[in-house]
């Protein structure tokens, strides 16, 4: 019988300094999208997949990302004062159920790989999500929900993938394909931000994954990799051989809000699946052809 998957982390303990001086004072996963902050599209589309319990991974001034999933009693009583059913009830949709959140420190940002090691204790002998909110994903069927269900069939790890241009290999994790089967691809090499004509394929991981608790032991060598930061890539990399490990290609557009173009694409995309936005939008954006 396979364990449930209820558990998620989400790191947010990096400096994000292709955003400053936005970031200087504030998380980089507060940054709104329209009108809710990245890290508030990741819990929903966790929860969407079933996720019931959630691992801040915070570090220095993320206070704030907590503080945005707690019930805000002063400002509930002021919308109902006012008559705001809309808002208030959608505030009130966004609060996680009491002890469902968890937060541990990083102190030291010392790679994605050091991050979910942090997370340790959260994580115990079950299998969990990972979902970095600076990816912010656009699916008909939550992306974490594909990786889920990808788990209930693979038995083992799952990492979302996508096809990049060669060029641009060198950005990310990259795997090497055992299997390739289409929807899911089966794994047996993992590398981190590898040159370019080194690289096994251009397949890349994308910042959701389903992994097994396994992986910790491995991080907890702390060995260097890439960038001189403790990589996940290589801690998965350990786990390859001894338990499933696959591909998804999920269904769905990503977006990389960690870089500024990403960001501001993203801002439009969203904004034009609104219908009450849409049409001032692509009036608007007619004006900057
Ligand atoms: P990034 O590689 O985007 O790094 O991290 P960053 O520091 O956030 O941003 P830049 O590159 O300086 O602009 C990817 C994800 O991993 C988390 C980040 O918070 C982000 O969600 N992370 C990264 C950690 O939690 N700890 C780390 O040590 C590194």
């Amino acid at each position: 019988m396979l364990k449930p998957l209820k558990k998620a982390v989400m790191p947010v303990a990096g400096m994000g300094t292709r955003f400053l001086p936005a970031t200087k004072a504030i998380a980089k996963e507060m940054l709104p999208v329209v009108d809710r902050p990245l890290i508030q599209y990741a819990v929903d589309e966790a929860r969407a997949a079933g996720i019931e319990q959630f691992c801040f991974v915070t570090g220095r001034g993320k206070m704030a990302i907590v503080e945005h999933f707690d019930v805000h009693f002063e400002l509930e009583r002021m919308l109902e004062e006012r008559g705001k059913a809309k808002e208030l009830a959608e505030l009130r949709a966004q609060a996680l159920p009491p002890g469902s959140v968890t937060t541990t420190r990083q102190q030291v940002p010392m790679g994605l790989g050091h991050a979910i090691w942090a997370a340790r204790s959260f994580i115990g002998d079950d299998p969990f999500a990972i979902l970095l909110p600076d990816d912010l994903m656009m699916c008909d069927v939550s992306c974490t929900r594909q990786l889920a269900d990808a788990y209930q069939e693979t038995g083992g790890n799952v990492v979302a993938i996508e096809e990049v241009p060669r060029d641009r290999v060198n950005k990310y994790g990259v795997i090497d394909i055992e299997k390739d089967m289409g929807r899911l691809v089966s794994v047996k090499g993992l590398v981190e931000k590898p040159p370019i004509d080194q690289a096994p394929s251009n397949l890349t991981i994308i910042g959701r994954y389903v992994l097994m608790p396994e992986v910790i032991a491995h991080l907890a060598k702390m060995e260097l990799g890439a960038g001189g930061e403790v990589q996940l890539t290589d801690g998965m990399a350990k786990l390859l051989g001894h338990q499933p490990f696959h591909g998804l290609r999920y269904e769905g557009r990503r977006f990389d809000c960690g870089d500024k173009v990403g960001f501001l694409e993203a801002q439009i995309a969203f904004a034009l699946k609104r219908p009450e936005l849409a049409p001032q939008v692509r009036e608007f954006l007619a004006k900057y052809r």
